[in-house]
């Protein structure tokens, strides 16, 4: 049950790149105009703050960079479905950011369909296999039809892999109730809910070569080998600035799952400025990590490259300034550095 013969979000892309206008000599191109020209999607995760009209530098900067964004929290399932009765799903947020995607040429990502982080306090009460899988079941099948080809590229299942020795699926996941078969369960309703999208299993710390990262691909293959509907890995890339993208033998990592006959995307990335050193030393190394993240996607033939947020001054971890564009909307060196990889790597 593969389809990979269609990369992602062709069409928007297509219709992206028709909407581009022609950049006057000596003018410099945007990410998007770039990422577009080789079919990537390029972008990141979009909040509230798009809405802000006091503060318009958000959504300018979305527009004039980004082909592809993704719902920061306003599709995860607390923000959905506080309550268990679909008749009382909220949309309203999700639907505001979709229609803005598509308004300006923009394919969405959705994110994300199973994740025990936000599952809502009702999920934790149901203790029946029947119960929890009619549960998720209607809410995946509700949601994703909601969307319908609105959206075609889905996180179906997000983190279900634990830190822990060995790591065996989270033992603090409520979906687990549904039965050892709940991820698969998740990627069959999200299939018969819309065929035409493209299904991936996301997750933190398994962008190199680890135990993680190595339990993810006996998951995924044994998916495979089981007929699951899916298309992809999504390698979130939550690090910091002292990240070895070749220590870590990540491009080795992400290969093994395209040779899998997966695509691959890096759906999170943020690159938090921590340690000593003065603030240019700390600018630099996060300019050569977001450089070395994408040139490493590209090499693979990944299909997305998504970043966690817009500026520094929303983002989640703004502690640690992980963005590209800082507090003020100023380009950052790691914005520099996106460019010059989109610019000169092979296509
Ligand atoms: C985070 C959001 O950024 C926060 O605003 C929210 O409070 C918690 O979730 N992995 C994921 C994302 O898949 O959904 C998380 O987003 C960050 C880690």
């Amino acid at each position: 049950m593969q389809h990979h013969t269609v990369r992602p979000g062709l069409a928007a892309l297509a219709l992206s790149l028709s909407l581009t206008p022609t950049l006057a000599s000596g003018q410099a191109p945007s990410l998007r105009t770039l990422a577009s020209a080789r079919g990537l999607l390029l972008g990141g995760a979009i909040s509230g703050e798009l809405f802000n009209t006091d503060n318009p530098d958000e959504a300018a900067t979305v527009n004039r960079e980004y082909n592809a964004v993704v719902a920061e929290n306003a599709m995860k399932m607390r923000a959905i479905a506080n309550s268990p009765d679909p008749g009382n799903y909220l949309f309203a947020t999700a639907d505001a950011m979709v229609a803005s995607a598509q308004k300006n040429g923009q394919t969405v990502r959705g994110h994300t369909l199973v994740w025990h982080d936000s599952a809502p306090a009702w999920v934790y009460e149901i203790k029946e296999k029947a119960a929890m899988r009619a549960a998720m079941t209607q809410y995946i099948t509700t949601v994703v039809k909601h969307f319908g080809d609105r959206i075609n590229v889905w996180d179906v299942v997000n983190e279900a892999i634990s830190d822990g020795p060995g790591n065996p699926l989270r033992n603090n996941n409520p979906f687990t109730v549904a039965g050892p078969d709940f991820i698969a369960l998740a990627f069959r309703m999200a299939h018969a809910a819309n065929p035409a999208a493209r299904l991936y299993y996301n997750d933190y710390s398994v962008e190199g070569l680890n135990g993680k990262s190595d339990a993810m691909y006996a998951l995924v293959k044994g998916l495979l080998a089981d007929g699951v509907p899916i298309d992809g890995v999504g390698f979130q890339g939550h690090v910091d600035i002292n990240f070895s993208v070749k220590d870590s033998g990540m491009q080795a990592n992400l290969q093994r799952f395209r040779d899998l006959g997966l695509d691959v995307q890096l759906t999170e990335v943020d690159v938090q400025m921590v340690g000593n050193g003065s603030e240019k030393e700390k600018l630099a190394r996060q300019a050569q990590v977001y450089g070395e993240l994408l040139s490493t996607c590209l090499a693979v033939k990944c299909s997305a490259f998504m970043m966690w947020g817009v500026s520094d001054r929303t983002s989640w971890r703004a502690g640690g300034k992980p963005l590209i564009f800082d507090d003020g909307y100023a380009k950052k060196p790691a914005y520099g550095a996106l460019l010059r990889v989109l610019q000169t790597a092979r296509k």
